[in-house]
């Protein structure tokens, strides 16, 4: 899925290295929609479909459809607290050893940055209410939290940043 993602929108994959080993990447997508029509008009969606039924992803069967119904209420909940725009801050990690070093900071702040040169005047995330570090990572890079929203594994906080 993120290859596919990386296909259609290039311009937000940032990956952090040292010494030629990956620490973390972050992964910005200018447009959403984009991504999403994307997905549909070139089949991804049915051929993800198909490879989760015969076992790929690692996905268990009875699994599948609360997976479905997640990622529906993600693409519903997709326009919801914005003003500006559809980009967003898809997917952020550092590897545990990499930790406590300002990588993130530093994949936030660069994805920013791309996000201001391509003229997007709002980026948004959801991240988990619990996830304490990166909710304080977030606040020191700029975002601010406008609303929740729910999926069937809980409350998402919904932030956005002005890059
Ligand atoms: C969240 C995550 C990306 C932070 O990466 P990182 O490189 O360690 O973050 P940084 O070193 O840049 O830290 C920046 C700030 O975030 C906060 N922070 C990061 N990790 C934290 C933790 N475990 N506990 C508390 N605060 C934390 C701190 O405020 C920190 O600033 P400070 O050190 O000046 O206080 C990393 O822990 C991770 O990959 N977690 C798993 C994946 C994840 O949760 N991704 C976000 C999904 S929305």
């Amino acid at each position: 899925m993120w290859s596919f993602i990386r296909e259609v929108e290039p311009r937000g994959f940032l990956a952090a290295r040292e010494n030629g080993e990956l620490l973390g990447y972050a992964i910005y997508v200018p447009s959403l929609k984009r991504v999403q029509r994307a997905a549909i008009m070139r089949g991804a969606i049915v051929r993800w479909a198909l490879a989760a039924l015969r076992g790929g992803f690692g996905i268990r069967l009875r699994a599948i459809p609360n997976i479905l119904l997640n990622k529906l209420l993600f693409v519903r909940s997709g326009s919801r607290y914005r003003s500006r725009g559809d980009a967003q801050l898809l997917n952020l990690a550092v590897d545990p050893a990499a930790q406590g070093r300002g990588v993130a900071t530093a994949l936030v702040s660069a994805g920013l940055l791309v996000m201001r040169d391509l003229g997007l005047a709002e980026v948004r995330l959801e991240v988990r209410p619990w996830n304490r570090g990166a909710l304080r990572l977030y606040e020191k890079t700029g975002w601010r939290e406008v609303g929740r929203t729910r999926d069937l594994e809980g409350e998402w906080v919904v932030m956005v940043a002005n890059p």
